[in-house]
């Protein structure tokens, strides 16, 4: 018989497989032409004026790929729990990954011919991503493990803008077809908007309803199981 939680279990695995596999499926896609050290393979425009462009966006690609194919191991519970070392070592080379891939999106934003809208995403995007995982490591140190996951879970959907990105975009030139007042520049703007500010509206919805709630509903089990217990042994002991 399926009961509810094997259900929720399983929707949780498949969710899991969803995102696993398509931020490996990103990361095949949109991380080569950055390995090969020749502007010409890059899938962006490359900025004419800037002789650095196409490095910072290899050394943004590289371990920013690194990031979204080690984020979905972190949260892996069962791994987790059996192998505390490998998650902490994994959460380093993430935390360090995420710090290079930043101070290169600076410069990858700054050089940018993508568009004025598009380069404060970028920068905000930054910001964000450095914030909630600093806030993550602050909080793991101080032993407060729940928050350092509320904080990683801010952190992921952040870095996996980048898959949504890319979806977002091929929905865009797929509308494109059909309404062709829109430019390439205002599918991107649209595109990277949209992958930032969707990601941290679903990041919000699973802090609240996986988070949140199944420690309230954790606490109120225990409390209405001690409330019982303290019945029982008050009536055993009136009875006895
Ligand atoms: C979440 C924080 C991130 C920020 C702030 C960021 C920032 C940027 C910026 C500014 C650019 C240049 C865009 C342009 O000129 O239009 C860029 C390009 C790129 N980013 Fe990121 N990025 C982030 C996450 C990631 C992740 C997780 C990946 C992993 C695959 C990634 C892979 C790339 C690649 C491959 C490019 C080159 C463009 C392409 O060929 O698609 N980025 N990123």
């Amino acid at each position: 018989m399926t009961t509810a939680s094997t259900m929720g279990r399983r929707r949780r695995w498949t969710l899991w497989g969803l995102m696993a596999v398509s931020a490996i499926g990103i990361v095949a896609f949109a991380v080569p032409p950055y390995l090969s050290g020749d502007p010409a393979n890059s899938n962006l425009d490359i900025n004419p004026d800037a002789a650095h462009h196409y490095l910072s966006l290899m050394v943004h690609a590289v371990p920013s790929g690194l990031a979204l194919l080690i984020g979905p191991l972190q949260f892996l519970a069962p791994l987790r729990n059996r192998y505390l070392r490998l998650h902490r070592v994994a959460g380093r080379v993430y935390m360090v990954s995420v710090v290079i891939a930043s101070v290169a999106a600076l410069f990858a934003a700054t050089f940018s011919v993508s568009g004025f809208p598009a380069q404060v995403a970028f920068y905000l995007l930054t910001a964000a991503w450095l914030y909630s995982l600093a806030q993550a490591y602050r909080c793991v140190r101080r032993g407060e493990v729940r928050l350092h996951r509320i904080w990683m879970i801010r952190n992921y959907a952040l870095t996996f803008a980048a898959v949504t990105l890319r979806l977002y975009l091929v929905i865009g030139m797929v509308l494109r077809k059909q309404y062709t007042w829109l430019t390439f520049e205002d599918v991107y703007t649209a595109s990277v908007w949209a992958s930032i500010l969707i990601n941290v509206v679903v990041a919000e919805y699973v802090i609240v309803h996986r988070v949140v709630a199944s420690s309230a509903r954790r606490r109120q089990r225990r409390e209405s199981a001690s409330a019982t217990s303290a019945v029982t042994s008050r009536s055993g002991g009136q009875d006895g």
